[in-house]
């Protein structure tokens, strides 16, 4: 599928399907559109009518034409009241319209939107995008691809000629997503620690960066016994990525994004029961997923800062060799946990991670991780949660998680709680009671990171969907890949 930026009066484009987006107060009809109306014999106005569209969010309407204009379909998508249009909005109603496009098996689509915050390279990323994302599905599994047979195959953007590079930086940003999606989505028997690093060197290959992937010994060299105590039941070898990408020239800042890289979660011997979900532990590498669909995407787009990329990539799984509830760990910063639930595995791995990040010397660590069930019980399925103790930190990752159209919700860092995390013989247990599960979890990883800014992002529940919503399909999300990206780019 290809994207075009026109200047085409909408009146003289001539494709397959002419789709429009219509904000509530842009009805009555007017100018353009009410000149429109009279060259397709009132068949627009007729539209509006029958469906009594009024231009509300999400809602879509799609007529045939008898001629008149250069162009079989015509169909409209409701963005709701102008004053309170958003990028979000665009992408949203961009992903609308691709779909009705495929529906209607129209292989040319024009798009005609309003200019969003009155920014056309804005408005053009957002289009591309939800269209984009909206049109991607992923039939590597299935032995029959039903959904392939009739795809939209260009999109034109009427009225955003000169937004090339609007564009690649869309195709740049899904590209990411997409490789962040197609990674939650593999099953554990084909996405392994092995793949994740196969990934990273994929990438690294592509787009000239840095790849180091320490083996296990190596990892043992370094004391990380919290991440290799993990991984010790597996017969899959851990892979400890760090991909390195660095700009032309002084970089401006030094950034490490870290995600979690469990391709499954068994539990350990604390081993997730009937009705756990530990048939979708799969997902629990969607931390790591969006980490490498960031670093793919910025890999292409070049920012003027150092970004490191670090996993600490494992399966939890069991064996005569498994770690016990109950037996004591030492991280690679010296501090000792006694493991009373294998099941809180992920702040193990992160643990050495994060001493990892920090040693790199960075300004600032972001991480992300399918931490907790209590953070999907706080604040459901499509919001993550954020903890930080810095408020500069905290605020850049909130304003790029709002340009992204990714929601977060930030939660305290409640020290007392970790009251519930102390240990009789180690310097602390790994898991406290069950209220306030992923603050005591945040808290744990607090006592990896000293002093650089760090924020913590618990992704356990939108990095998956079982729905068709927006420019999300059901299967992985690619959740956080396109936060991470603006974050790193900065404010535009
Ligand atoms: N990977 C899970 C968290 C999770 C749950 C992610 C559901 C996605 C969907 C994590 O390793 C885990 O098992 N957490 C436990 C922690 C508990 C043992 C303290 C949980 O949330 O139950
Ligand atoms: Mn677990
Ligand atoms: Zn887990």
């Amino acid at each position: 599928m290809k994207f075009h930026a026109s200047n085409l009066p909408l009146l003289d484009w001539s494709g397959d399907a002419l789709i429009i987006g219509l904000s509530e107060d842009a009805l009555p009809l007017t100018g353009t559109l009410a000149e429109l109306n009279s060259r397709v014999s009132g068949l627009l106005q007729d539209l509006i009518d029958d469906v009594e569209f009024t231009g509300k969010d999400g809602a879509t309407a799609i007529t045939r034409l008898g001629g008149g204009v250069g162009f079989r379909k015509l169909g409209l998508v409701g963005l709701g009241a102008s004053n309170a249009m958003t990028a979000e909005t665009l992408r949203r109603a961009a992903a609308a319209a691709a779909r009705l496009a495929k529906k209607e098996k129209s292989a040319a689509l024009g798009l005609s939107m309003p200019i969003v915050h009155n920014d056309p390279a804005l408005t053009a990323q957002a289009l591309a995008e939800g269209a984009r994302l909206a049109l991607h599905h992923d039939s590597r599994f299935k032995s029959e691809d039903k959904n392939g047979k009739a795809t939209v195959e260009h999109i034109h953007l009427l009225g955003l000629a000169d937004q090339e590079s609007s564009l690649q930086t869309a195709q740049a940003i899904c590209d990411g997503v997409i490789l962040a999606r197609e990674l939650v989505s593999a099953p554990a028997n084909i996405v392994t620690p092995e793949t994740l690093a196969q990934t990273a060197q994929d990438i690294a290959a592509a787009h000239g960066l840095e790849l180091e992937v320490l083996e296990q010994a190596q990892c043992e060299a370094l004391g990380m016994g919290a991440y290799l105590g993990v991984a010790r039941a597996s017969d899959l070898p851990p892979k400890f990525i760090h991909l390195t990408y660095r700009p032309a020239g002084t970089p401006t800042r030094k950034l490490a994004i870290v995600g979690k890289g469990l391709t499954f979660d068994s539990g350990g011997l604390n081993i997730k029961g009937a009705g756990s979900g530990i048939e979708m532990m799969k997902i629990d590498m969607g931390g790591a997923a969006a980490m490498l669909g960031a670093a793919k995407a910025i890999a292409q787009l070049k920012p003027d800062a150092e970004v490191h990329f670090i996993s600490a990539a494992a399966e939890n799984m069991i064996s005569g060799n498994a770690m016990r509830p109950g037996d004591i760990l030492t991280a690679s910063n010296g501090k000792t946990i006694e493991v009373n639930n294998t099941d809180a595995e992920g702040r193990l791995t992160l643990a050495d991670a994060l001493v990892f990040a920090e040693k790199l010397g960075v300004d600032a660590i972001v991480d992300l991780a399918t931490l907790t069930g209590a953070c999907i019980i706080a604040l459901g399925d499509d919001i993550a949660g954020l903890f930080s103790e810095n408020e500069e930190l905290a605020g850049a990752i909130a304003t790029a998680a709002k340009a992204a159209g990714e929601k977060f919700w930030r939660l305290p860092m409640e020290e007392k709680y970790f009251d519930g995390l102390k240990s009789i013989v180690a310097d602390m247990k790994n898991t406290g009671p069950r209220p306030g599960g992923s603050i005591t979890a945040a808290l744990f990883l607090k006592q990896f990171v000293t002093t650089t800014p760090w924020v913590h992002l618990d992704v356990a529940g939108p990095v998956w969907t079982e729905k068709e919503s927006g420019y999300n399909n059901p299967g992985g999300t690619g959740f956080g890949v396109r936060t991470l990206v603006q974050w790193v780019l900065g404010p535009s």
